[in-house]
């Protein structure tokens, strides 16, 4: 109990017990009355006095109670600080993958070459097509052979690396890349392969053409991992396949031939090829889960001339 509450208390009793006391005093001599009654009156002011200072003090104590009433709301204004927290990092992880940023390719004196059916941009500089400033190899559009950056773009390899680091401290998983960067000449001699094995047909489904592979640009790449299938459909069912397709584009890849998505891309279904266009485009793209194809986004389609 404050204080004042006990001096209020305390002034209380005593007027009561004078009230009693002039009450008894009235009865003996009425001549004394106003005399008693100008007491009683400043007994009163004091009281209510004090018990003005004693509201004043409450009031003063109520951003104090409601602290205190709320040691659970206490916690739940941590929750709130704490979930604000989290929306921090989470922006923050947005942010930093913000750091993967679309390549920025210099198509400096590029020719126009009209837009998609999307209204998107498409250019040409030295036998290469950019879509909006992407760099696009598919059926469509293909590459010069003489087009050999020789290795994986040194962006997409570090984001590859984040991107495999995650996999590891998140959920355990060992991946790398297994096939990268491919020239002319290597893509061709698997194709050749390919079409020996299975026919023209067939190997068109899901292989590229020497000339019209995104692995020739060195934004792409196949993933592997410890234990698993390897750059065939048996990797789809896997748990590092699924991490891959809701977790890429936080690294700025996309799945690039999304499943059930063959009329689109070209190409069959592969759990295992990322493409680098960073982070904005690739979380547009990754759609919450619902893949969309660079083909469907932009407005252009993936098909051979012959
Ligand atoms: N497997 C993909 C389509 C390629 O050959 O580039
Ligand atoms: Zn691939």
């Amino acid at each position: 109990m404050k204080i004042v509450n006990i001096i209020g208390l305390a002034l209380w009793v005593f007027y009561t017990l004078v009230y009693f006391a002039i009450l008894s005093r009235t009865k003996r001599k009425k001549n004394k009355i106003s005399k008693y009654f100008k007491v009683s009156i400043l007994l009163i002011v004091i009281l209510a006095f004090v018990n003005i200072i004693v509201i004043l003090n409450e009031s003063d104590a109520k951003p104090e109670d409601v602290n205190k009433t709320t040691t659970s709301s206490s916690s739940e204004v941590k929750n709130e600080k704490t979930s604000e927290v989290t929306t921090m990092e989470k922006t923050t992880t947005k942010e930093s993958s913000g750091t993967f940023k679309k390549i920025n390719h210099d198509l400096s004196g590029a020719i126009d070459s009209g837009t998609t059916s999307k209204g998107y941009s498409i250019q040409e500089k030295d036998g290469i097509t950019y879509i909006d400033g992407y760099m696009i190899a598919n059926k469509t559009y293909g590459l010069p052979s003489t087009f050999n950056p020789g290795k994986l773009d040194a962006t997409v390899e570090k984001a590859a690396d984040k991107m495999y680091e995650a996999a590891k401290k998140e959920k355990g998983y060992n991946m790398w890349g297994q096939s990268q960067f491919r020239s002319y000449e290597t893509q061709k001699k698997l194709y050749n392969n390919y079409v020996a094995r299975d026919g023209k047909a067939a190997a068109d489904t899901y292989s590229a053409r020497p000339g019209f592979s995104e692995h020739q640009t060195g934004l792409a790449f196949d993933v592997c991992a410890k234990n698993k299938p390897c750059i065939t459909s048996d990797f789809n069912s896997t748990p590092e396949a699924k991490w891959l397709s809701d977790n890429a584009w936080r690294f700025g890849f996309i799945l690039r031939y999304v499943n059930g998505k063959t009329n689109e891309t070209g190409y069959k279904y592969e759990s295992w090829h990322f493409r680098y266009v960073g982070s904005e485009l690739a979380e547009k793209l990754y759609n919450n889960g619902d893949w969309i194809t660079m083909e469907s986004y932009f407005g252009f389609d993936s098909e051979y001339k012959d």
